[in-house]
């Protein structure tokens, strides 16, 4: 690429993650008056545990999202663990620890659908049509496609990662949710989604265009800042850095024994200059919901060592009610089979209906 159609692509980007910014600002408001015309789609590759990261990133969104009235369906894609890997690991073990991670954050079964991939061949069988939508060259050039194919070292594109988005299209459709909470690097994904549901509406362009099969997703930005790992590099459980939130309180105090701070004993909150001790300092602020500064000002010049003690403490605290509730899930196999059977149920019913209505829309009913 030129370096003239790299200024034009982020400049572009910068646009539209602009747009994107402005569009959720009236969207958290449209919510507050009338939760009941959303319906958002959310999930987790069931790769690993959980943490930290996830939990002020996106699990404590999707609770409050829940708690404010908005129909949520949050998925386990399983399938998605096969786009950048061969095996699929302990995989039965992982998806039943992520449906206990979602329900001891505050995911109600009750209000919300916690569903799998592999149980719903409905929403599987939408990647069908919805591939003959996009053409090779446009996920080539999807920037998250890229950076997931950067990230496996030198493998080769394997089919299903270079359609993922695609899939994910149907992961979203195929429920008509029109609301996806997002980081920005998710951005791609919504716009690619968007294209799709267009595409399809014009290409079996129903008679009756007022009512369309598909809507147009909207992203939801997340506001929470990046949480980084211990040793200030970003959070992944490759590195070991992570809180993990299934962890005991001794498990908790030596990782972060461990984390990285810097020589200077006063304890000051400054992520330009100090990125690993305001790392520290900001953990424990969204634990506590302390301002990071006052929690600094406190430990003055206590240095590193009090520092993790604070944080230890903070996390700690506010880690073990949520803690309790997953070992009691943990222990209760029966319970959460109970709670996907349930939703694979619901997501089946609607995934049915979906794709009768595209086979309609296509002329595929005989
Ligand atoms: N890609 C997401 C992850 O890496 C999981 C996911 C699959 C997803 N399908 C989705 C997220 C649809 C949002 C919308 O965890």
């Amino acid at each position: 690429m030129t370096s003239s159609e790299d200024q034009l692509e982020n400049s572009t980007n910068h646009a539209s993650l602009e747009r994107a910014k402005a569009r959720s600002v009236e969207l958290e408001e449209a919510i507050d008056q009338d939760p009941s015309r959303f319906r958002i789609l959310t999930g987790d590759r069931p790769t690993g545990k959980l943490h930290l990261g996830h939990y002020f990133g996106t699990l404590k969104n999707r609770v409050e999202l829940q708690n404010r009235g908005v129909e949520t369906w949050v998925l386990v894609a399983d399938y998605q663990v096969i786009t950048d890997r061969d095996a699929v690991g302990p995989l039965r073990q992982r998806v039943l620890g992520l449906v206990a991670d979602y329900l001891a954050v505050g995911i109600d079964p009750k209000r919300s659908i916690i569903f799998n991939h592999s149980a719903v061949p409905a929403l599987n069988q939408l990647l069908l049509p919805f591939l003959s939508l996009v053409t090779e060259s446009e996920l080539h050039r999807n920037p998250t496609v890229k950076s997931e194919l950067d990230a496996t070292n030198g493998r080769a594109m394997s089919g299903l990662l270079l359609t993922y988005p695609v899939h994910q299209a149907a992961d979203i459709l195929f429920c008509k949710a029109n609301l996806v909470p997002v980081g920005q690097d998710q951005l791609p994904h919504l716009e690619q989604t968007r294209l799709i549901a267009q595409r399809f509406d014009r290409r079996y362009g129903r008679a009756d265009k007022e009512h369309p099969v598909f809507p147009r997703p909207d992203a939801l930005l997340s506001k929470t800042p990046l949480l980084l790992g211990t040793d200030g590099n970003k959070m992944s459980k490759s590195r070991g850095n992570t809180i993990e939130l299934d962890m005991t309180a001794d498990e908790t105090a030596r990782v972060l024994k461990k984390a990285k701070t810097d020589p200077d004993r006063v304890i000051t909150y400054d992520p330009e200059n100090r990125p690993e001790v305001s790392n520290l300092l900001m953990m424990a602020s969204l634990a506590t919901g302390e301002d990071p500064h006052a929690i600094a000002d406190r430990i003055g010049d206590g240095g590193g060592g009090t520092l993790k003690s604070v944080v230890t403490d903070a996390l700690n605290e506010f880690l073990a009610p949520i803690r309790e509730r997953r070992e009691e899930l943990a222990a209760n196999e029966d319970y959460l089979l109970e709670v996907l059977h349930h939703g694979d149920e619901v997501a089946n019913e609607q995934a049915d209906r979906t794709l009768a209505e595209v086979r309609r829309a296509m002329d595929m009913v005989y």
